[in-house]
């Protein structure tokens, strides 16, 4: 079995359990999402896949646009260099201080999700002499359905109006002066691997937007899709074939091309996971094997308080193992695959990192790596449960390794704590 260098090098300089991202992995995936959505298409970020600072500044010298859900990841893009006439925000339950961070930074579109949202802005509006612009995100009960629910599919969820409701919205805009109703976002499926579902969604979610548009007189300043573009995660899915959505889509500008009202309207696509996912790798060491009533253990130093995501969905991620080294050179793994319950230090039996890992039985200071862990990967998990250090993030490009996050010791965060009673 061979070894991998630079995630031993990593270990050596950075300790483990650490996250590592593949900046050249990135740059790929950017350059193939935009070739497959042509030039009439715009690519948003959504920061909440991976809000490394890192990973934000990177990308926006490829001139992507950005999502934001919160101010904290509106300040982490506007810190990463993002203008606000590229900065979109969609969330479904953005605060008051939110909605006015957001007005304040002059953001592109805002989505509302709620009536109440569109009351608070129109008060800041009216506070702050501004005319917004706001999206509507509709929840059509059509869709795509997801395998593991993540977004909610077709149907009822907490994303969002209905149709009647946005149709009730619309009759009664005049009531929110401060406010243009300009445009419409539906996000329906996370982790769509299958184009054609893409595609034709794409098709429904412009043909709504058109026929609000005509029946309410709504201007189209802006179209958005939502994210979904899905990457495999288990050993038998498919990754998503760009040919067919290249070719959908094109289809689908032609006709828009042929509307007047969508001159001038941005259409937009805000994916996270495919543009990032692929690049992560969340690797921990081997601290021992044992053996439980015919049941094979590896017992290691990173847990799903660092990588809830599999245990959160109920997805294994795929696995590498990283044999450690005798004398310089990579010990060679016995040949012989077991089925392994990969499991971390937290005191409770939910920390599995795999239930069932198909790998040699590694021995103590072998690395194993977890791939697809660059989105809704760290930042998703509980990094304070159990007290344990929190992973460094690591960038790598062109085999030049880089600190992307100094991770806070658990004294420093012991020490903000105080203890008054
Ligand atoms: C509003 C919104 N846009 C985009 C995304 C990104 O989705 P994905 O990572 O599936 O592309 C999400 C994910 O939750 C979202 O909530």
């Amino acid at each position: 079995m061979k070894g991998d260098p630079v995630l031993e090098r990593a270990a050596r300089r950075f300790g483990t359990p650490f996250y590592l991202y593949d900046f050249e992995v990135i740059e790929a995936r950017v350059s193939a999402l935009s070739a497959a959505l042509g030039p009439r298409f715009e690519l948003a970020y959504a920061v909440k896949a991976n809000p490394s600072l890192g990973i934000l500044s990177f990308l926006r010298k490829f001139g992507l646009s950005s999502d934001v859900a919160s101010r904290g990841e509106l300040l982490a893009v506007r810190r990463a260099g993002w203008p606000p006439s590229k900065i979109l925000s969609t969330g479904p339950a953005k605060s008051d201080a939110d909605l006015e961070a957001l007005v304040r930074a002059g953001v592109s579109i805002i989505h509302a999700e709620g009536e109440w949202e569109l009351e608070r802005l129109e008060q800041i509006g009216r506070r702050l002499r501004r005319r917004i612009a706001v999206g509507l995100r509709l929840n059509p009960p059509w869709g795509i359905a997801e395998k593991r629910v993540m977004i909610g599919g077709p149907g009822a969820k907490k994303f969002g109006f209905d149709l009647k409701s946005a149709q009730r919205i619309l009759r009664m805009r005049r009531r929110f002066p401060h406010l243009e109703v300009c445009g419409f976002q539906v996000f329906n499926a996370s982790n769509v691997l299958d184009a054609r579902l893409l595609v034709e969604n794409t098709r429904r979610v412009l043909s709504l937007a058109l026929s609000l548009s005509k029946k309410y007189s709504v201007p189209l300043r802006s179209v958005d899709f939502g994210g979904g573009f899905g990457v495999p995660y288990a050993e038998k899915e498919k990754p998503l074939d760009l040919g067919i959505l290249r070719k959908g889509l094109a289809g689908i500008a032609k006709w828009a091309a042929g509307e007047s009202r969508f001159r001038g309207t941005r259409l937009v696509f805000e994916p996270g996971r495919f543009l990032v996912a692929e690049s992560g790798t969340y690797a921990v060491k081997v601290l021992g094997t044992k053996r439980s009533r015919g049941v094979d253990y590896v017992l290691v130093d990173g847990g799903v308080h660092h990588f809830l995501r599999p245990l959160l969905l109920g997805t294994p991620h795929r696995v590498r193992l990283v044999p450690g080294r005798i004398g310089g050179r990579p010990r060679p793994a016995s040949r012989s695959q077991k089925s392994l319950v990969l499991a971390g230090p937290l005191c409770t039996s939910l920390d599995i990192l795999h239930p069932a890992a198909r790998l040699p039985l590694p021995v103590r200071g072998d690395l194993l790596a977890f791939e697809n862990a660059g989105a809704y990967g760290f930042t998703e998990s509980m990094p304070l449960f159990l007290s344990h250090e929190w992973p460094a993030e690591v960038g790598v490009r062109k085999g030049r390794l880089a600190l992307l996050r100094r991770p806070p010791r658990v004294a420093d965060l012991q020490a903000r704590q105080k203890t008054p009673f």
